[in-house]
């Protein structure tokens, strides 16, 4: 099974251009409630982000613009995907270690939380994180 859990959004686009509609709820929806929003924007060539997991929170991230590449790892294998469609967000669920790279210059990636910011909901070593979920 993929580790890689998207969400197809509402796509509501028409001659005039593109519209998504993110909602809460089951069917094409986020699957918890949002109490936090970022975006990533403007990362400078060559960077890469990420690099930790976390205890509870779980995220749905949407290249609103531009695209870049995920790296997700459960602690027993990793899987690879493009972030790419604005139409589609990637759910992260909890104890996910997750690596961002290759940001287009364009990429702006929209990221929905179920939490607020919580660094001692971090983890940053991997190794404690092998742990966590071996
Ligand atoms: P960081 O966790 O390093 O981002 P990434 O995992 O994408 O590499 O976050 C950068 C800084 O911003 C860090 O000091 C924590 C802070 N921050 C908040 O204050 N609130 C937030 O919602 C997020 C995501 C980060």
């Amino acid at each position: 099974m993929s580790l890689a859990k998207w969400i197809d959004f509402q796509s509501l686009g028409d001659e005039r251009g593109s519209l998504v509609a993110v909602e809460i709820g089951q069917e094409k929806a986020v699957p918890f409630a949002i109490r936090r929003v970022y975006y990533i924007y403007r990362t400078e060539p060559g960077i890469s982000r990420g690099f930790h997991a976390h205890k509870a929170l779980r995220q749905v991230a949407i290249p609103v613009a531009g695209r870049c590449r995920m790296v997700l790892d459960d602690g027993f294998r990793q899987e690879d995907v493009w972030l790419d469609n604005p139409t589609r967000g990637l759910l992260i669920d909890s104890m996910m270690w997750r690596e961002m790279h290759d940001f287009s210059k364009d990429c702006v990636l929209l990221v929905l939380a179920s939490e607020h910011y919580d660094e001692g909901d971090y983890i940053r070593d991997y190794e404690q994180f092998l742990a966590g979920v071996r």
